[in-house]
């Protein structure tokens, strides 16, 4: 899960980063109030910053200034609304103007291939740091970071080292960049970057700019991540099935996809693409594992996800019997379609094999549901879904 500025400063703050005042706004109203309030206490510039989950927003025209309540009314009218790639802003973040000697870049990050972490560091960051990346690389230095070790005082001397700050600034630097570590490890993320970290005017190092990437597979061991979900973002039958605890991923297609297992519904996926192309091009309309249990109610919650999207024509149920066997599974959706009653009310085509299949297939014969296909191969019934949904569509 990405973090919006505002709530990657308030995870620097917590873990003892230097950072200024902000205060979200999400009305240009309110970012007069937000800017009176921190004219008010002392300082001499406002910065108004879109809040959207982009790089960039500099260039965009998403960071003003503004020296007055009314010029920062002004231009958060200006930024809220606008259209940064492809993300629209919604709030912005009032934030207290440093007075800026230098910027520089500092970012750790996971680096799977390598199997630990990467810190990257330069004396020249800010707005262009894309661009020094790519045509001086060595001005970005590269430090391995041992995750057994971390960032500790050694290591972050290391790493302004490598980076070229001079012996005044250095010593400054390195104990922010230990502090950075504590948000990385801490919080489980798998990135921590801030562009520009500031020297400003009178010596203090600040960070100015904060995008953090939080681990989600880590999400039990902090509960207060769940609040920095961004609901205003998630797609509403994800986040419906989010809750009923269903691995759900809303795509664009016609064909509702329900299996057992990741690999079974990626192939899945994969066969309904090729069918639908016989068939005026439908695609799959989703990703859903229902796991290893396939209950009456799992089944049951599956379905109706699936269902309650408008785009969905027909729905394939492609299960593999294991552990649960098929004839669970077929009971699984005889009880499903009850419970749901009329609000199922598309085209099942249903493919069953693995353990006790003939028991399976017995039982969903023996229902005889009239919106239920029975097909014998994964090819075939996905042929059979793609056939409905383009009948359908
Ligand atoms: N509080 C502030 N006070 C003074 N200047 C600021 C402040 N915040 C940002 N700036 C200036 O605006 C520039 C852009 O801001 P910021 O880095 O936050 O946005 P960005 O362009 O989206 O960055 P990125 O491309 O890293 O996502 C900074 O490099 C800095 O020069
Ligand atoms: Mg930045």
């Amino acid at each position: 899960m990405d973090l919006f500025e505002y709530q990657a400063r308030d995870l620097f703050a917590a873990h003892g980063v230097p950072v200024l005042d902000g205060i979200v706004a999400t009305t240009p109203a309110q970012a007069r109030t937000a800017a009176e309030q921190l004219l008010g206490s002392g300082s001499a510039v406002v910065v108004v910053k879109a809040q959207v989950k982009a790089g960039g927003r500099g260039k965009a025209g998403g960071v003003k200034l503004a020296r007055s309540a009314d010029e920062a009314e002004q231009v958060a009218e200006q930024i809220l609304g606008m259209d940064i790639k492809g993300h629209t802003v919604h709030r912005v973040m009032v934030a207290a103007g440093a007075s800026i000697a230098s910027e520089y870049y500092f970012s750790v990050l996971l680096d799977r291939s390598e199997r630990r972490y990467l810190a990257m560091c330069s004396v020249e960051g800010g707005m262009e740091i894309e661009q020094l990346a790519v045509e001086r690389p060595d001005a970005l230095a590269r430090v391995a970071v041992d995750p057994r070790v971390g960032i500790d005082a050694a290591k972050a001397a290391e790493i302004v080292a490598a980076a070229g700050f001079d012996d005044e600034v250095g010593p400054l630097v390195a104990p922010v960049l230990e502090r950075l570590w504590e948000v990385y490890r801490d919080e489980d993320a798998t990135l921590v970057e801030v562009n520009p970290l500031v020297r400003t005017a009178d010596g203090s190092i600040v960070a100015l700019d904060g995008k953090v990437s939080l681990d989600a597979n880590a999400d039990f061991r902090h509960p207060a991540h769940a609040e920095l979900e961004d609901k205003d973002a998630a797609d509403p039958l994800e986040a419906k099935a989010k809750a009923k605890g269903l691995n759900y991923v809303k795509l664009d297609g016609e064909v509702g996809i329900i299996g057992n297992g990741a690999g079974l519904v990626m192939s899945t996926l994969d066969v309904v693409a090729y069918a639908g192309e016989a068939h005026g091009g439908v695609k799959p309309a989703n990703f859903l594992d229902i796991g290893g249990g396939a209950s009456a109610e799992v089944m049951a919650n599956g379905l109706d996800i699936i269902l309650g999207d408008p785009q969905v024509k027909a729905v394939f149920v492609n299960v593999f019997g294991g552990i649960t066997a098929c004839d669970a599974v077929a009971d699984g959706i005889v009880a499903a379609l009850k419970i749901l009653g009329d609000e199922a009310s598309k085209p099942l085509v249903v493919r069953l094999d693995g353990n006790n299949v003939d028991e399976g297939r017995r039982i969903l014969r023996e229902a005889a549901h009239p919106l239920v296909t029975l097909a014998d191969t994964m090819d075939g019934g996905a042929d059979k879904a793609a056939e409905l949904a383009h009948a359908a569509a």
